[in-house]
């Protein structure tokens, strides 16, 4: 039997201190550990991006990197976009375009979304395609989503102010699955 690790790292703003088997994903550790199930497991071999979420805002497939090498790590997954129990803006915007339809892909999409947006404000339809190109949809929502991510780019933050979406991202205290709305945008 394997020795587990003890590991430290900041989930949605929340310091998390876990004890993880180092064959261990963090997708398994987000989902079975913490109970974060807004970051879907599917393909489990990078293909498809349903586990995608951020470490120190990058984007990555979470069934891709070992839970141990998140130590120190501060991630950022589906259930930290919303703030105070509103809906980020990227989140909103995909309700308002019915990008969500089985919403299996959602979670992946909306943090492969948040990353491009970080980095990209303004895209153009090029540039959402390229930054959701590992996110697939099985519902072939992909008109939706477009939409959805250049709709979210063009307004400000919901909660009224210009906030960026960085700014959004990083302020994200209340975190898990109790405090966030998660499961209106994604089943569980
Ligand atoms: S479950 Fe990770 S890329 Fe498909
Ligand atoms: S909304 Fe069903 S897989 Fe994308």
């Amino acid at each position: 039997m394997t020795a587990s690790r003890r590991i430290d790292l900041t989930v949605n703003g929340r310091a998390r201190s876990i004890d993880v088997a180092p064959h261990h994903t963090l997708l398994e550790v987000l989902r079975d550990d913490l109970g974060l199930t807004g970051t879907k497991e599917c393909c489990l071999v990078g293909e498809c991006g349903a586990c995608t979420v951020l470490v120190d805002d990058v984007s990555l497939d979470s069934c891709l990197m070992f839970a141990v090498e998140a130590d120190g790590s501060s991630v950022t997954t589906v259930e930290g976009l919303a703030t105070d129990g509103r809906l980020h803006r990227l989140q909103q915007a995909f309700l308002d375009t019915g990008a969500v339809q089985c919403g299996f892909c959602i979670p992946g999409q909306l943090i492969a979304a948040q990353a491009l947006l970080a980095d990209t404000p303004h895209p153009s339809r090029a540039q959402v395609e390229d930054g959701l190109a590992g996110n697939l949809c099985r519902c072939a929502g992909y008109e939706q989503i477009i939409e959805a991510v250049l709709a979210a780019a063009s307004v400000t933050d919901r909660t009224g102010a210009s906030a960026t979406i960085d700014a959004a991202a990083r302020t994200a205290p209340t975190g898990d699955r109790a405090s966030t709305p998660d499961a209106q945008v994604a089943p569980q």
